[in-house]
């Protein structure tokens, strides 16, 4: 009987595993909520692979550990493989898999719940209502229908926002290194970064973070943007340099800003700092400030989108165990 050992199992992930695990009642499957650790790596023993989601890092220890428990089959629940030491798992033998898809609905209708909030100014409206302050002015919202929406990576995610933001009526214009038919078609596409900056008033980033992309948003970026111009960011928080962005909303150049993602994110979201403070000063201003709404990289956690990250990534170790071609290999 193949086995596969799951760690980092959270609450919200058990019933989907329960779920496979009743789907499969040929395959044992036994899981933790611990991370995985060199310490921890031998409860795997006895597994025909593993299967794990965390953010920080697999260092050599853990794979050499892992290595020792005698597995090479490893699927990640997630998508990003930038905290694996790479170089080890391939010297050791082991097959990877991840789950580069699993809802773009996920992060894109949060993108745009986000955007028609900043633009109706949502949050100083709530903060009056909270103190009872019930005057319109000056809190009046712009509609999202007039906007510009400039989307910045038409892949999986930049597609199905871009399908929303057609729902609202608005304009779209578009940015890819790589042209998708669908949307060339639409004649979204925009020769280069600088056309969108002249153009948007709502800018969404939807590329990943790349040598090229890390701090694409920047003071110079941010001077060829339209005045009032709304940035958003539920991608990768190192696209955007954080100093340069608030200095654009303390000048008033930037009208406000959406972000999920945070460039010193790591080790500070999916924790409680109640009572405690944020223990960053940047995040804790952006935070306060009314016109920039955060969240903790959020996006994508949707009942929807969990289930799927559980079941490609047991779906993806059953096909290695099986001696079989995973559904998504990562090139090692
Ligand atoms: N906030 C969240 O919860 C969350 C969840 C999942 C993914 N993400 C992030 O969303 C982003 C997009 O994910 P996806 O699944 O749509 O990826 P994808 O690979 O389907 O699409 C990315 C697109 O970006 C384009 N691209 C890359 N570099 C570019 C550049 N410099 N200029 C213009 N285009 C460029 C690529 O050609 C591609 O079309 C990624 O950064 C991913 O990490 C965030």
């Amino acid at each position: 009987m193949a086995k596969i050992f799951a760690y980092s199992i959270r609450k919200d992930e058990a019933p989907y595993v329960e779920e496979w695990k009743k789907a499969h009642p040929d395959v044992e499957v036994e899981y933790t909520d611990a991370l995985l650790t060199p310490e921890n790596a031998n409860l795997a023993k006895g597994a025909d692979g593993v299967v794990t989601y965390q953010q920080l890092p697999y260092k050599a220890d853990t794979i050499e550990a892992l290595h020792e428990a005698g597995i090479s089959k490893w699927s990640l629940r997630n998508i990003g493989i930038d905290n694996i030491d790479l170089k080890k798992a391939k010297e050791l033998g082991f097959t990877l898999t991840n789950v580069p898809v699993y809802s773009p609905n996920a992060i894109a209708e949060h993108a745009i719940v986000q955007a028609a909030r900043i633009l109706r100014q949502d949050k100083r409206m709530d903060d009056k209502m909270a103190r009872g302050d019930m005057r319109w002015a000056p809190t009046i919202g712009r509609e999202v229908r007039d906007q510009t929406f400039g989307i910045i990576g038409t892949g999986h995610i930049g597609r199905v926002f871009m399908n929303l933001v057609e729902a609202f009526g608005a304009k779209i214009v578009a940015y890819d290194k790589f042209h998708n038919d669908e949307v060339e078609k639409k004649g979204y596409y925009v020769n280069s970064l600088d056309e969108l900056y002249a153009q948007a008033d709502v800018i969404s980033l939807h590329v990943p973070s790349l040598p090229e992309n890390i701090h694409m948003i920047n003071d110079e970026s941010i001077a060829k943007m339209k005045d009032d111009v709304v940035i958003m960011n539920v991608s990768r928080g190192d696209l955007i340099d954080t100093d340069a962005l608030l200095r654009g909303l303390d000048s008033g150049k930037v009208f406000g800003a959406v972000l999920d993602t945070y460039e010193d994110e790591v080790g500070i979201f999916n924790a409680n700092w109640d009572q405690k403070g944020v223990p960053d000063a940047r995040l804790d201003d952006l935070i306060h400030r009314d016109n920039v709404l955060v969240t903790p990289h959020t996006a994508f956690y949707t009942t929807h989108a969990v289930r799927e990250m559980v079941m490609q990534a047991f779906d993806n170790n059953l096909l290695m165990i099986q001696g079989k071609e995973p559904n998504t290999p990562v090139k090692l």
